[in-house]
Order: C-alpha cells, then structure tokens, then sequence
C-alpha cells in the first residue's frame, strides 16, 4: 500500500504541474502542430481554430501568427471570451483579391463582443484592394459591392490595439461601432491617394476612443466620426494623402445619436483636401442630431484646400434639396492653434444652419499661409459669429452673412 502510494503521488503530482503550466503559458501559434498553418498558404482554418480555443481558456492567452506572408479569406473572431486575449499578428495577412471569396462581402476581419483584447506584433493586414477600387462606386450608389471592410471592431470594450498596420483595404479600412474604451496606438493606415472610399478610421455609437501616435494615409477621409460618438481623443496623428479628420456627415438618417467630447490635438494634415471639418447635410429629417463640445487644438497644416471648415450645406453628388436647413445644432467648437499652409483660398469656412445658428465657435490662433494663385487667403462665415482672438482679418470671417 504504502509503496503503491509513493509511486502514484509524483505522477500525480506531475500531471497536475503539466496541465496548469499548459494552461498558464496560453500560447496558440497558428503555425504549431496543433493548426498546421504554414506561411505562403491558406491560414483561415487554422486561424480559426486558434481563436476558438484562446478565446474558450480561463487564463490570459495569446494567439500568435509569427512573421511570414499568410492567406486568409476573412473572418468574424466572435467572443465573449472566457479572458483576456492577445492577437499578436507579426507577419501579413493577405485579403483575397476579389470580393465573391471573402465569406461576408462587407468584411474582411471583424472582432466581435470582446472584453479585454489586444491586437498587437508590429504586422499587416493587407486587403489587396487594387481590383475593388476600380468597382467601388459606393460614394453614389447605396447598394455598391465593393463594402469589405478590413478591419471591423463592433462591440469591443477595454481594448487595445497596437503596432499594427492596415494597407489598402478594399473599402474603409477600420469601422468602430458599439466600442467602449477602444485605444489604437502606434497604428499605421496605408492606402494610395486614388483608392475610393477607403476612410481611415470610421467609428460610430462609440465612447472613450483613443488614437495617438497614428499615422494614416488614404483615399479618404483619415479619422471620420459618425453619430453617437462621445469622447475621443485623437493626438499625434499624421494624416495625408486623405481628405482630413471629419465630423460626419450627420443629418441624413432619422435617428441618429449625438456627437460630443471630440478632442483633436497635435494632429499634422499634409496635402489634403481638408484640414478639420464638420459636415451636415441640409434637409435633415425631422428630429436632428447635436454636435458639441469639440476641439480642435495644436494642428499643423500641409498644404491643405480647406483647412478649418464647418459645412452644414454638405450635399455631394447633388443627392438632397440645398436649399431647406440642416437640423444639426453645432455649439461649443474651438480651432486653436491651427498653423501651415493652406493650397485653397478659403482657409477658413463655417457655413452654419439657417434654421439653427452654430453656438459658442472660438478661432483662436490661425495662421496660414496661401500657396495656390487665385488672388489671397480668404473667410467665409454664415449664420455663425465666432469668437475671435489673435486671428488676421482676411481669416477672421472677412465674408460674413
Ligand atoms: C485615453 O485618453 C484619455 C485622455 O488623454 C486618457 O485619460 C485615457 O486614460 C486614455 N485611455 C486609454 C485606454 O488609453
Ligand atoms: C508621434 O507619432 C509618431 C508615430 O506616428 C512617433 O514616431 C512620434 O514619436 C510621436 N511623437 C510624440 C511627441 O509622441
Ligand atoms: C505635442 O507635440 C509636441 C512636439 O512634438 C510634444 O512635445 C508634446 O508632448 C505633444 N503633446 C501631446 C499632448 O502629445
Ligand atoms: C456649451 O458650453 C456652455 C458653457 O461652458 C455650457 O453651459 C453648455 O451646456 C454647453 N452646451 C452643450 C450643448 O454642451
């Protein structure tokens, strides 16, 4: 009896070690003999069996896709996940080059329902858009194609994502909606000046989003923040080629929330078509939206065409009656500090709602410089009357109505 003991006890004993260090060390490479993913092939199943473990372990786990070029068709990495879970993409991931083999045509990689992720590595999510772009006609045409967005967040909470890189997505390249306490760092977007549509970060219904030390340049818009979104915090961020950091567009749906707490600090804008904007269409529907408490503070300006803009009569592709106000409230916008050079004649417009005056504008500190050849630097303002202090006058709303 006694012998039988003392030789059962160390192999319990050992297995019980064996199986909790397992545990503890939580690392799922998806190019171990468990997946079998190999660089230069498909990884998708792979990929997705290693999520669905790290996501069902009770102790911290890590997913890793070591560096080497990978396949992946796409995927939606769904939670909630038993605890928090590291996604550390060192090498890249390519897209399929055409929308027909992604398993949603509206997104490529999306996360989901996750508490306590962080997607980090220094790797690349590569949407290979070249072919979608062509197709994209998404701008006019609600029922487009070409939808794929690289990278979705939807309903991701005190998360980070980190040292990653977003390249030529075949349409926005990042999309936030239901996030809390989302911060992006270190986060790099990549996509040539021509591609259509391919926004840099979009979110929406979103609070407590941060974005530092991001570099982003796109097709479109770098940073665009769509209703419901509250508390972001954007700093040190390049953005360029592009079209700028944008507010909106709002005012076209009926029900949507409002935008408040929007802080843009340090930003440097290079050769885009804008700087910093907030946009509403005209003819809101019936009960509109609100926009306060923004701030935009310490921003370089490169060469911009419309450096400081609030444009409540935003209707591109002629696609709403211009006439009939928007039913947007804009109160409590401040540009200060804004500095650089502005490539269209207007560097500053604020063209506010007929029906509803912005409220409580502040310019404070603009200093530009015109480097177009049509005439001189130039203000336009409507239905606004803006604080103004240490702003030269052909900017400080030389036209005014
Ligand atoms: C986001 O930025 C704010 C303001 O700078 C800061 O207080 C907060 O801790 C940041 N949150 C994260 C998750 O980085
Ligand atoms: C700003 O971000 C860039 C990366 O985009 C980084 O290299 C640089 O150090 C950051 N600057 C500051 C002042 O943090
Ligand atoms: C803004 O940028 C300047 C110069 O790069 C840097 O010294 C400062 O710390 C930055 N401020 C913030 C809030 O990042
Ligand atoms: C605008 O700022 C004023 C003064 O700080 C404040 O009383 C008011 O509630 C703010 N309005 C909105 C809509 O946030």
């Amino acid at each position: 009896m006694d012998l039988k003991l003392k030789n059962i006890l160390p192999m319990f004993v050992y297995l019980l070690l064996a199986s909790t260090s397992n545990a503890q060390s939580g690392v799922y490479d998806v190019t171990g003999a468990n997946y079998g993913g190999k660089a230069n092939s498909d990884i998708t199943q792979a990929l997705s069996k290693a999520w669905t473990d790290a996501c069902a372990s009770t102790s911290a786990s890590k997913i890793v896709v070591p560096s080497g070029t990978y396949k992946f068709v796409g995927a939606t990495f769904k939670g909630p996940c038993k605890a928090p879970i590291e996604f550390q993409l060192q090498g890249t991931v390519q897209a399929p080059e055409h929308i027909k083999e992604l398993p949603k045509e509206d997104t490529w990689v999306a996360f989901e329902r996750i508490d306590g992720l962080t997607l980090s590595g220094g790797g690349i999510f590569d949407g290979q858009g070249t072919t979608a772009w062509k197709q994209n006609d998404c701008h006019k045409n609600k029922n487009c194609k070409s939808k794929a967005v690289n990278l979705r967040f939807n309903f991701v909470t005190n998360s980070i994502v980190r040292e990653i890189t977003t390249k030529d997505s075949k349409n926005f390249h990042v999309n936030l909606l239901g996030c809390n306490n989302l911060a992006f760092q270190h986060f790099t977007v990549s996509a040539p000046k021509e591609s259509v549509n391919t926004d840099g970060i979009h979110m929406g219904r979103s609070t407590e989003i941060n974005i530092t030390d991001t570099t982003i340049g796109t097709g479109d818009d770098c940073i665009s923040i769509g209703h419901g979104t509250k508390q972001l915090h954007a700093t040190n961020v390049t953005c360029g080629p592009g079209h700028g950091i944008s507010i909106g567009s709002l005012g076209r749906t009926e029900d949507e929330e409002p935008v408040s707490g929007i802080f843009i600090k340090n930003c440097t804008i290079s050769n885009t078509d804008n700087g910093v904007r907030i946009k509403t269409w005209p003819a809101s529907p019936a009960k509109g939206t609100a926009v306060s408490d923004v701030h935009f503070e310490d921003i370089i300006m490169d060469n911009v065409k419309n450096p400081v803009v609030i444009d409540q009569e935003y209707c591109p592709h002629k696609l709403c009656t211009p006439e009939v106000s928007s039913k947007v409230k804009i109160s409590n916008v401040s540009f200060k500090n804004i500095k650089g050079s502005s490539s269209g004649p207007v560097g500053v417009k604020l063209l506010c709602s007929g029906k509803l005056p912005c409220e409580n504008v502040e310019l404070s500190n603009i200093d530009l410089t015109y480097t177009g050849d049509k005439g001189s630097l130039t203000s336009e303002c409507k239905h606004v009357k803006p604080t103004i202090n240490n702003v030269a006058k052909p900017l400080a709303c030389a036209t005014s109505s």
